[in-house]
């Protein structure tokens, strides 16, 4: 009985291990045939489509697959034909070392290469780029292009003592929060709005009361006048205005929508100057609503968390790299002519590098001066929150998605309803009005919901 058992078992194995090693290599080669046969590429959805635009998708402009940063050359589109050179320019490793041609490159390479050149606009020796259809145009886009080379405008009202230690002239604050805001020269009424709810510069507590900071908050403004339109002359006012809250800072362009990346790129030199030990920024419009509270206790939060890392880690040279906001994915250009928001293709060609809208975002002072540096080797965009994801992206970063962030509002019905802000840190968009009410009803907001 054993012995036939035996037998039997070994014949069973001589036999079907090579019919079920067969069979699953049977099995295995026929879901390779079909998985194969039944591949299609991932699609790419588009989430969004860079605001201002119907949405009517035949009027949608093709668009490349491939990643944003390209290294072959778009012919037809003047920004990446620029950005191509430069790209060449500083390749590292056709050039060797960067440092040394950044360096070099502002006063020997670069009108080598290409008859260009950064910062030398005020002696207009460089040279504005040619691009074919260039009247065809609209207004703002010629007058983009002609001035796209120009990266430097004197201040004309400055905050030297911004961070000083209590206004002495030696010794730096390092702000939690330094808060930037794009307004024009004739909100008054929103900057007067936000200095009295949101933006109030000094100590502010975090919601939940433990840790606040010190926070400061600076406007950022170009010139408005008869160059940028039919402006009545405000300037005496806002020179006023200055004298009493000490919190104004302007520089020598027309404040226009497609000069607004200026803003970024003229506020980090600043910053670099002046609160260098800034912790956070954060970068917003006029008119939208911050619990400046919430953030301070989510950056918080964020801070010691790298902390941690840090000393555990023992990378103790490695800065936080926070960038945060409402963040937008596989954005394409508008190609609507009637939108302020048009970028013709013969301007640009490809995606947008993930961003955050521009309605406000938060990031670490560190990367701020990262951001700066690797802006040196960007060519201007016109729209400033995606010029921002490109930097983000050349510095190999992405920004993180806070659905705090409500650029695009809360929904109709909660927007009355107080407790809807309790999870919200920014919310775009409100009136001064708005901003002084909605300040009130939130100062218990705990308790109440
Ligand atoms: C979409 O665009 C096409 C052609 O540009 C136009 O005929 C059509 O009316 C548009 N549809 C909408 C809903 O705007
Ligand atoms: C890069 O070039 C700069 C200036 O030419 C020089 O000071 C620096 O030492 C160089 N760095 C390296 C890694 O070669
Ligand atoms: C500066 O301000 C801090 C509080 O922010 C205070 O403790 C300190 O005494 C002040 N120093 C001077 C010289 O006023
Ligand atoms: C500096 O001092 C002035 C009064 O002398 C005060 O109004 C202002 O708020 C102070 N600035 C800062 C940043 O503390
Ligand atoms: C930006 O500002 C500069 C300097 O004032 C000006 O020459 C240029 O036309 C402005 N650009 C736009 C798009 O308004
Ligand atoms: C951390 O790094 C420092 C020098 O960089 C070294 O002296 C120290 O021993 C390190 N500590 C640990 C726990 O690795």
């Amino acid at each position: 009985m054993g012995r036939c058992c035996k037998c039997n078992g070994r014949l069973l194995c001589m036999c079907l291990l090579p019919c079920m090693m067969t069979g699953h290599l049977l099995i295995y080669i026929l879901v390779s045939v079909f998985v194969t046969i039944s591949y299609s590429p991932p699609k790419i959805t588009i989430h969004y489509i860079a605001p201002g635009i119907s949405a009517n998708s035949s009027e949608l402009a093709s668009y490349p697959l491939g990643p944003f940063w390209n290294l072959r050359l778009e012919d037809s589109a003047l920004w990446n034909q620029l950005q191509h050179a430069w790209d060449r320019q500083y390749n590292p490793i056709l050039r060797g070392n960067i440092t040394g041609i950044m360096r070099k490159s502002k006063v020997e390479l670069l009108p080598e290469i290409e008859n260009d050149c950064v910062s030398d606009c005020v002696s207009r020796k460089c040279s504005v780029p040619r691009m074919h259809g260039l009247n065809s145009l609209p207004e703002q886009m010629k007058a983009f292009i002609s001035s796209m080379h120009c990266r430097e405008y004197p201040l004309l009202i400055n905050q030297p003592g911004m961070c000083r230690r209590n206004n002495s002239s030696f010794g730096l604050d390092s702000p939690m929060l330094i808060m930037a805001i794009k307004t024009q020269v004739g909100n008054f009424e929103n900057r007067q709005a936000i200095r009295e709810t949101w933006g109030r510069s000094g100590l502010v507590k975090g919601e939940s009361n433990k840790k606040g900071g010190l926070v400061r908050t600076v406007f950022l403004l170009g010139r408005q006048d008869s160059s940028t339109g039919p402006h009545p002359d405000l300037k005496n006012l806002l020179e006023l205005e200055n004298q009493k809250y000490s919190d104004i800072l302007q520089w020598d362009f027309r404040d226009t929508f497609f000069n607004l990346t200026l803003k970024d790129l003229l506020f980090w030199n600043w910053l670099q100057q002046y609160c260098p030990t800034a912790v956070f920024v954060f970068k917003g419009d006029d008119d939208v609503f911050v619990r400046t509270d919430a953030l301070l206790d989510y950056l918080h939060k964020r801070w010691e968390e790298h902390n941690l890392w840090r000393v555990r880690t023992n990378e103790t040279d490695n800065d936080l790299d926070l960038f945060v906001g409402d963040v937008i994915n596989n954005a394409m250009p508008n190609r609507e002519p009637s939108t302020k928001y048009y970028i013709p293709e013969h301007f640009y060609k490809g995606r947008y590098p993930a961003y955050a809208g521009g309605g406000g975002v938060v990031y670490s002072g560190s990367l701020a001066l990262r951001l700066k540096e690797v802006s040196e080797r960007i060519r201007l965009f016109p729209i400033d929150d995606v010029y921002l994801g490109m930097c983000l992206d050349r510095l190999g970063l992405s920004p993180i998605h806070h659905p705090g962030f409500l650029t695009f509002d809360l929904p109709e019905s909660d927007r009355g309803n107080v407790c809807a802000y309790r999870s919200v840190l920014l919310v775009h968009k409100r009136n001064p009005k708005q901003m002084l009410t909605l300040w009130k009803q939130l100062q218990n907001l705990p308790g109440q919901c």
